[in-house]
């Protein structure tokens, strides 16, 4: 008998749970102010924990939303959020039954693609999650930022005070829409739980006006290290969340970013591959990319669905033979083309596991680069070719959303 039980967690189990994942975390047990404030985010619907008798000792949870995925769909999504175990319970197939639990329970939910934010990139690839999109960090070095003439200048921007940043920026958030494949859209329970929280932490938060009315928010916090000379004190901004609906409103919030007083570094954190800062400035080594990691771990829960629901570039058709272990029954060849993707009998061109179909699905790899790494066996030479033009996107994949 194993020594510990797997089970969905009931009424009366929020808390417990929520001190377990965030214990796991290093954080501190969650105290009852913040607990009355953030507890309708934890709700016991959608948590799997393991329990030592009546304790828990591993959790996860999911919250439920849309992702857009390329060609513009929205599609059910769930975002997997709070995993943790207890530090002497680790290495013992805690986590593994929690994920054999919530797995087939999201596609009974209707969720087409489940996707997670990794705290270490070795351990989800065994449950089918793949990288689909990356993001980098800027540091940038506030001295040396000129803008170029021909960037983007409009609008004002506003610093709202903290009321109105747990306000207004949600409305802002919503306006502003999914753009590109990976967005997914926020739920009140993700404003209370994360947004309140850096507000209450001491982000700021500055709303741009355009021409129609707010089209950009930036939330960021400074920090000051003081040293005995003034002249060596050294103030840090950090820009944690950012989103514009043009690039006129992201120049603009950068712009007033950047122009603030006393500041000598700024850092953009998980911004897009693709985010244009540098090349509107006159020296775009002024903003450096200092680290590009992973972002959205992605898990594709109906590979039918999920491949019907994208769009597709002009190629010939290929067709793809897809190994699921933890649900067998998205196992076997799928016929992508131009115009969709359908299951079928015909003979493979290439093989490949759910996880690197989940690197493909919104673009943020070539599948040729995949098969060259041994990741997709190769029938069909002239097949990974076709799967470029077939997969691939205008813009980088990117989730912008931390949960
Ligand atoms: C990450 C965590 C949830 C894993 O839980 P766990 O119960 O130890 O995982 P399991 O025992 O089920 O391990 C399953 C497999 O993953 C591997 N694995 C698990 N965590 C790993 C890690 N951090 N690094 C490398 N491998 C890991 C195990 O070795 C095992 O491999 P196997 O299938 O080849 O035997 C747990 O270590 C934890 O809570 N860590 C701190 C908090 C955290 O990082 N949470 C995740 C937030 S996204």
């Amino acid at each position: 008998m194993s020594e510990f039980v797997v089970r969905a967690a009931v009424e009366g189990e929020e808390r417990a749970t929520r001190d377990v994942l965030v214990q796991a975390l290093h954080g501190q047990p969650t105290g009852d102010e913040k607990w009355a404030r953030i507890a309708p985010a934890w709700p016991a619907a959608t948590k799997f924990a393991a329990f030592d008798g009546d304790e828990p000792i591993g959790v996860t949870s999911s919250f439920t939303t849309e992702i857009l995925v390329p060609g513009g769909r929205r599609v059910p999504f769930a975002a997997v959020d709070g995993i943790g175990v207890r530090a002497e319970w680790t290495r013992r197939g805690v986590l593994t039954e929690l994920m054999a639990a919530q797995l087939p329970d999201l596609v009974d939910r209707g969720h087409v693609l489940a996707g997670l934010h990794a705290s270490e990139a070795t351990i989800y690839g065994r449950y089918g999650y793949g990288i689909a999109g990356r993001m980098q960090i800027f540091e940038i070095d506030r001295a040396k930022v000129r803008w170029r003439s021909d960037a983007p200048r409009s609008g004002r921007v506003r610093l709202l005070d903290a009321a109105d940043a747990v306000k207004i920026v949600p409305g802002v958030h919503r306006s502003i829409g999914l753009r590109r494949q990976g967005n997914i859209g926020r739920p009140d329970s993700w404003w209370l739980n994360t947004h309140e929280s850096y507000v209450l932490d001491g982000h700021r938060v500055a709303v741009h006006f355009g021409p129609d009315g707010a089209d950009g928010f930036a939330t960021f916090l400074t920090h000051t290290q003081r040293a005995p000379a003034l002249a060596d004190w050294h103030t840090e901004l950090k820009v944690r969340d950012l989103h514009a609906a043009n690039p006129a409103a992201l120049a603009g919030l950068w712009r007033f970013l950047l122009g603030i007083d006393l500041v000598q570094t700024a850092y953009g954190l998980a911004r897009p591959m693709d985010d244009p800062l540098p090349s509107m400035l006159e020296d775009p080594r002024a903003c450096r990319t200092i680290s590009v990691e992973d972002e959205l771990w992605l898990r594709l829960l109906d590979v039918s669905a999920a491949l019907n629901a994208r769009t597709y570039g002009r190629a010939e058709p290929v067709v793809i033979e897809v190994a699921d272990r933890r649900l067998p029954e998205n196992s076997g060849a799928y016929r992508v083309t131009a115009d969709g993707a359908s299951r079928t009998d015909a003979t493979a061109d290439v093989r490949l596991d759910v996880e690197t179909l989940a690197m493909l699905y919104l673009g943020g790899w070539r599948p040729s680069l995949l098969a060259e790494a041994g990741r997709i066996e190769v029938f069909d030479a002239e097949a990974p070719a076709r799967l470029d033009s077939l997969f691939e996107t205008a813009a980088e994949p990117w989730c912008g959303t931390h949960f």
